[in-house]
């Protein structure tokens, strides 16, 4: 069987001498098509410049027809029965921008150090971004030997000045080789004019080198590209990063948590088969319509990414003004776009020195510790668990302006090892213990239409008539249970449902929940409602948009108007009024006190009449 393919990443100061390394690597390891360097060679001569073996990467950029494939930044090439992929990176954007399309997935990297110029803060750079998007295999070639006489002692000079360094972020390179790449000394073979180096050469080294991507199929891990329409299937498309993927798998798409198994499987090229393996591009079908986009993550219930909207990451940071706490920046991770605020700065790293320090921003070229918050939910992994999906960069504008890796993010439960019990009372007996029923009070509405005013009074007076009542606020909820949720659709909707379910456990514990929420969707609405049974009270608190806007009490209208708050409902975010609410309270014309003793006096009444049965804990 041959060697799994190895992804190697060429990093190191545009001047040391990357380019010639790779030209005469192809070379010697007989990747070129016969007679390329002669043909080469003569084509510098014609022209009366020397010869360069960067040459070459020219070359074959320019050419379609080679035996090896080059796009702008990945090379292939055979080194026996080992597929290899250089992926050079000549800049950060380039470098950052390959980190999250896939090329980066490297393996390992080889780092190029000019032996007379020692080590540069671009090498310092380039050593932390591969620490940064966690590449833990790396070769250190000291190049250009032959520049200071092929002498053992400069090399031993830029090693202990390197080594140092890496050790501080917690890189050991596996070789540090002195190379003179122009004359191929150590690249294939053993050099004759340093003798003193018994070690390895480049190609040795990446022939002992091991792919770190996993194919256990332990472990899956797929980022959707996109969904892609067949007549009336919706074949669902992207690249499996890890694990394996087959007909018949029950599947996890997060964030959500939503469940299905796979219908049918389709590879390209090629026809269609059974299962496909990390590594591949994979489109395949579910058996049930789940709503799935760009960005989701596919994976089994047993091993899902934590849903989250606040996370930690680390960031190399380029942007030419500082980050500070609060910016908003766009962050692309896997195939997903996300819309992110920093939360808090915590620690950076000098780049001169590659200590740690406390940090309150970050300036150009810091490497800095970022709390972030997302405005949806976001199924993440960290960079321990799937480096490949781990990786992000963020954008201001058109600009790449950070590349960095997610540090952690929230854990998330396996819903298969849940098993109810049953209570030993039922509603009958709370009811009796409290002298009324259980209620879910849902208000719904625009925002300042008046809910949490009417509910937090409505509390007050049913609690001096003895009833036992609790309010369940959409802001409230929000700094805790909710916290993790931020207003996208699918958020709002996890938002709802979770209140639903909350709502309903305090009713079915024989208190009167007051459910305070915008719940601007009439489904999210049902949600609860079929969580709640007959329980559930709909009241519409209304109002007209303008009144609301007019009132202001947060200020949010005027933000939203400003522009500050996407999404905000009423303004830029649609509501949908109940079609056939249990009550109105139309605040626009009733007075607060009216509003509040119409629906205490609702609430009374519905209360009072005998329990309903107890929910079922019983599994369906
Ligand atoms: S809901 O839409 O998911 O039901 P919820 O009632 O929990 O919303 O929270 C509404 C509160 O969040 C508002 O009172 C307001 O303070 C705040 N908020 C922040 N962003 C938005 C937004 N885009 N739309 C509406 N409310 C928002």
């Amino acid at each position: 069987m041959p060697k799994p393919q190895l992804r190697v990443v060429t990093v190191g100061h545009v001047d040391h001498g990357k380019s010639t390394l790779i030209g005469r690597l192809l070379h010697d390891t007989g990747n070129l098509l016969d007679g390329k360097a002669d043909e080469l060679r003569a084509i510098s001569e014609r022209r009366g410049v020397p010869f360069e073996w960067s040459f070459v990467l020219d070359a074959l950029q320019s050419e379609r027809d080679q035996a090896i494939t080059i796009d702008t930044t990945r090379i292939w090439m055979h080194l026996g029965e080992r597929e290899i992929v250089l992926i050079d990176a000549p800049g950060h954007e380039e470098f950052l921008r390959n980190m999250v399309t896939g090329a980066s997935d490297a393996d390992a990297a080889l780092l190029v150090v000019d032996a007379a110029e020692g080590v540069s803060e671009q090498t310092r750079r380039h050593a932390l971004l591969l620490e940064l998007i966690g590449i833990r295999q790396v070769v250190v070639a000291i190049n250009k030997m032959d520049r200071v006489g092929h002498k053992r002692n400069a090399y031993e000079a830029v090693r202990a000045e390197l080594e140092p360094l890496l050790a501080r972020i917690g890189v050991a390179p596996t070789a540090v080789v002195p190379i003179a790449a122009r004359d191929g000394d150590n690249i294939a073979a053993q050099s004759k004019a340093m003798p003193w180096y018994t070690g390895p050469t480049i190609v040795e080294t990446l022939a002992a080198m091991e792919p770190i991507r996993r194919h256990d199929g332990a472990e899956l891990r797929m980022a959707v590209q996109g969904v892609v329409r067949r007549g009336t299937d919706r074949i669902v498309v992207g690249r499996i990063e890890a694990g394996s993927l087959g007909v018949g798998d029950e599947v996890v798409l997060s964030p959500g948590a939503r469940i299905a198994r796979v219908k049918s499987l389709e590879s390209w090229p090629g026809p269609a088969k059974g299962r496909a393996q990390a590594g591949e591009s994979v489109g395949f079908t579910l058996d049930l319509p789940l709503f799935i986009e760009r960005g989701d993550i596919v994976s089994n219930a047993a091993a899902m990414p934590g849903s989250t909207t606040l996370f930690r990451a680390r960031l190399l940071w380029l942007g030419r003004r500082p980050l500070e706490v609060r910016d908003r920046l766009r962050m692309r991770i896997g195939t997903r776009l996300a819309h992110v605020q920093v939360e808090a700065l915590e620690r950076g790293v000098d780049i001169t020195t590659l200590e740690p320090h406390d940090a309150t921003n970050a300036q150009r070229n810091d490497v800095a510790e970022v709390v972030f918050r997302s405005r949806e939910s976001l199924a993440l992994d960290t960079i321990d668990e799937h480096p490949g999906l781990a990786r992000l960069i963020l954008i201001d504008g058109l600009e790449i302006v950070a590349g960095g890796t997610i540090l952690a993010s929230f854990p998330s439960t396996d819903p298969s090892h849940i098993v109810p019990v049953g209570h030993l009372l039922n509603r009958e007996a709370r009811a009796a213990r409290n002298g009324h029923c259980g209620a879910v009070i849902w208000m719904t509405g625009l925002p300042a239409a008046g809910k949490s005013t009417i509910a937090m009074q409505l509390e007050r007076r049913l609690h001096e008539r003895g009833v036992q009542s609790y309010v369940l606020d959409g802001d409230n909820l929000r700094t805790g249970l909710c916290r993790d949720l931020g207003f996208s659709d699918r958020d709002r909707s996890e938002n709802i449902r979770r209140v639903g379910e909350v709502a309903t456990l305090f009713g079915d514990a024989g208190q009167v929940a007051i459910a305070a929420f915008i719940s601007p969707s009439r489904a999210d609405r049902d949600v609860a409602r079929r969580s709640a049974g007959d329980l559930f009270h709909e009241v519409f608190v209304k109002a007209d948009v303008s009144v609301c806007e007019a009132r202001d009490p947060k200020g949010h209208y005027a933000q939203a108007r400003a522009g500050e708050i996407p999404g905000f409902t009423g303004i830029t975010g649609e509501y949908e009024e109940p079609l056939a609410p249990n009550l109105v309270l139309d605040t626009e014309h009733l007075s607060l006190d009216d509003a509040v003793s119409t629906l205490f006096h609702y609430v009374m009444e519905q209360i009072i009449a005998v329990p309903s049965p107890a929910r079922s804990f019983a599994v369906h």
